[in-house]
């Protein structure tokens, strides 16, 4: 395990000018941020030594290093996901890699269905806190100390002083953010009704079916963590709609600007 994340790490930092500061990961809704970037290299995944393959439609499969309004930055456009039957340690790999690279601000996004009554489609949600549901967790087995603790605290998953910033950006941009809990399940499949109500009961304002590996991954290795939501359908309770990938991949884009410009603006104030 530590061979190959050194590996991949030395093989990605040949190929690059400057030591990238903050790790993206993108899902559905801020694909577009992509065509800000001023590109150094893009490298798809098949091409990077130890890297998964990434298999789902909407999701692209490529690592780009590139200048985002000022900060030089590694993000994977495109995720790896559970249900796609990667393991926990395979999906989180890229995370290992990051912070291997000298990574310690990670910034991720994903579409997830919302539960909150107050929460609309195309609404903005900053994750404040996150319920692993996935029975499974990345740091399951053999532990590097030289990595982490075999224990790592999640008292504050989310970077509180990140919050703050973000939400300051909201304010001053008229951008309407909302905040809450993230509840990560396996999916593939979304929520029977019973399901999102549980959900919601249990504390949680969101569900989706990501991200929680990667920031437990991040946390364990002392990175600091800053995650949103884009709301692209809803399981509140008595009003739960079918959903469908198309109809998610839709209502991602109608935030996406929202999305990007928030991102845009917070990369050079982490
Ligand atoms: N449930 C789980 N994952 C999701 C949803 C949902 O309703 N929407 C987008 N990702």
């Amino acid at each position: 395990m530590l061979e190959k994340i050194k590996e991949s790490a030395l093989f990605l930092e040949q190929k690059i000018s400057t030591q990238p500061t903050v790790g993206m990961v993108l899902g559905s809704g801020i694909g577009g941020i992509v065509k800000d970037i001023e590109v150094e290299i893009e490298i798809p995944y098949k091409d990077i030594p130890n890297f998964p393959e990434s298999t789902v439609v909407g999701h692209k499969g490529t690592l780009i290093f590139g200048r985002l309004n000022g900060v030089f930055v590694m993000v994977m456009n495109g995720r790896f996901h559970y249900y796609e039957g990667h393991s926990m340690k395979d999906l989180t790999f890229p995370i290992q890699v990051m912070n291997k690279m000298g990574i310690k601000k990670l910034i991720l996004s994903n579409a997830a269905g919302g539960m909150n009554p107050s929460f609309e489609i195309g609404d903005i949600m900053i994750i404040r806190d996150h319920i692993n549901l996935m029975g499974n967790n990345p740091l399951m087995g053999r532990n590097y100390d030289e990595l982490g603790p075999r224990f790592p605290d999640m008292s504050e998953a989310y970077s509180k002083k990140f919050i703050k910033k973000a939400k300051e950006i909201g304010k001053a941009n008229h951008i309407k953010l909302q905040q809450g809990v993230y509840l990560a399940v396996t999916g593939p499949c979304f929520e029977t009704p019973s399901e999102y109500r549980m959900f919601y009961t249990m504390g949680a304002d969101a569900v989706g079916m990501s991200t929680v590996p990667e920031t437990i991954v991040a946390r364990y290795l002392g990175m600091e963590v800053f995650a949103l939501s884009v709301i692209t359908d809803l399981g509140v309770i008595g009003q739960v709609e079918k959903a469908d990938h198309l109809e998610v991949l839709h209502a991602a884009k109608t935030a996406e600007p929202n999305m990007i410009k928030l991102v845009r603006e917070l990369l050079p104030q982490l």
